[in-house]
């Protein structure tokens, strides 16, 4: 019988791979969406980081696909309803990269209070300019955490370190929880009005784009700090540009970005933006983590065992049932 056929569409750790050296493993170019659909005409596997779009024709394409495996959290590249309607599996590994996410935050609060990026061009550039950079501390200020999951709870418990009061914005966290965690459960408004630091760790849906828009930023106080490691879109990045331009808003520190990459945006271009390129997840702990949960999910996937971290297995089973049935 011939080898089942994994197709590997986004840079992954190639030891990470190890698991499927039954099968046959294929490489694209995700990013590619003509190159993806036409590898994915004889996949039965697909492993996906964020950079490949798996979008409905990608899954049409895919008439042998049984699961796609996401290297990492956040799915909001995959179309799940497609895939779940075309009897295809889709699984992530939520937990792979929080801990890299949650200590790029704090790293990022840091630089944002401290001007760290725009004191580093200056200096390449040639400059000495000690007065230019005055920042301030942590210590004593209060940070809003939008977003108490899995990468919330751990930036929670870093910052406590920090001597800072923590506010927590979270629809789907009871008060109590939030405080076992050390965070006052506030709504939006009230956390926005009271922070002098807001973190974003939300993942990106119809209900979290825009979340944190023109009104939003004009409630916050003098010289708020914005950090953003979770999703781009969930900051609108005109109304961010606008309020840091006037200095309704004070330093913004962001890993994602609306579109990425950025090209040309005039976020960039701001002294007061500390600006990374989609690296939350990009260490090599994370990456060799995300990378064998993917391949279990891959591998079991494809032996017909469950799959821990599959998002749409009952959904998926009723679409194969139909399916064989119209067969
Ligand atoms: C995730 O959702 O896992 C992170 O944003 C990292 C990535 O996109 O690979």
């Amino acid at each position: 019988m011939n080898r089942p056929v994994v197709l590997v569409s986004d840079p992954l750790p190639p030891e990470t791979l190890a698991g499927l050296d039954a099968h046959d493993i294929r490489h694209c170019d995700g990013t590619d969406p003509a190159a993806l659909r036409a590898a994915l005409t004889e996949a039965h596997a697909l492993l996906v980081r964020s950079g490949t779009k798996v979008d409905a024709e990608a899954i049409a394409a895919a008439p042998h696909l049984r699961v796609v495996a996401r290297a990492g959290v956040g799915l909001d590249n995959v179309d799940i309803d497609a895939a779940t309607a075309a009897g295809v599996l889709v699984a992530n590994a939520p937990r792979s990269n929080v801990l890299s996410v949650a200590e790029l935050t704090v790293g990022l609060i840091i630089a944002s209070l401290r001007g760290v990026q725009a004191a580093g061009a200056s200096l390449r550039a040639g400059r000495w300019e000690r007065q230019a950079f005055k920042g301030s501390e942590l210590a004593g200020r209060t940070v809003g955490i939008v977003g108490l999951g899995n990468v919330g709870r751990l930036v929670a418990r870093r910052l406590a370190a920090f001597d800072v009061t923590l506010l927590a914005y979270d629809p789907y966290v009871p008060a109590a929880d939030a405080a076992t965690h050390g965070c006052r459960l506030l709504e939006l408004d009230d956390l926005m009005a009271r922070s002098d630091v807001v973190t974003v760790h939300l993942p990106r849906t119809p209900q979290t784009t825009g979340l944190i828009g023109r009104r939003e930023l004009a409630l916050a106080r003098p010289n708020l700090h914005l950090v953003n490691t979770s999703r781009g879109g969930i900051v609108d990045e005109s109304a961010l540009f606008s309020a840091l331009r006037e200095g309704s808003v004070g330093g913004a520190a962001l890993d994602v970005f609306e579109v990425e990459p950025p090209i040309g945006s005039p976020l960039l271009d701001l002294d007061a933006v500390v600006a990374t390129p989609h690296l939350g997840a990009s260490t090599r702990e994370a990456q060799d983590r995300a990378g064998r949960e993917a391949v279990r999910a891959v591998y079991d996937a494809l032996a017909g065992r469950p799959v821990p971290h599959a998002v749409n297995a009952a959904a998926v089973e009723s679409a194969r049932a139909r399916l064989s049935a119209v067969d």
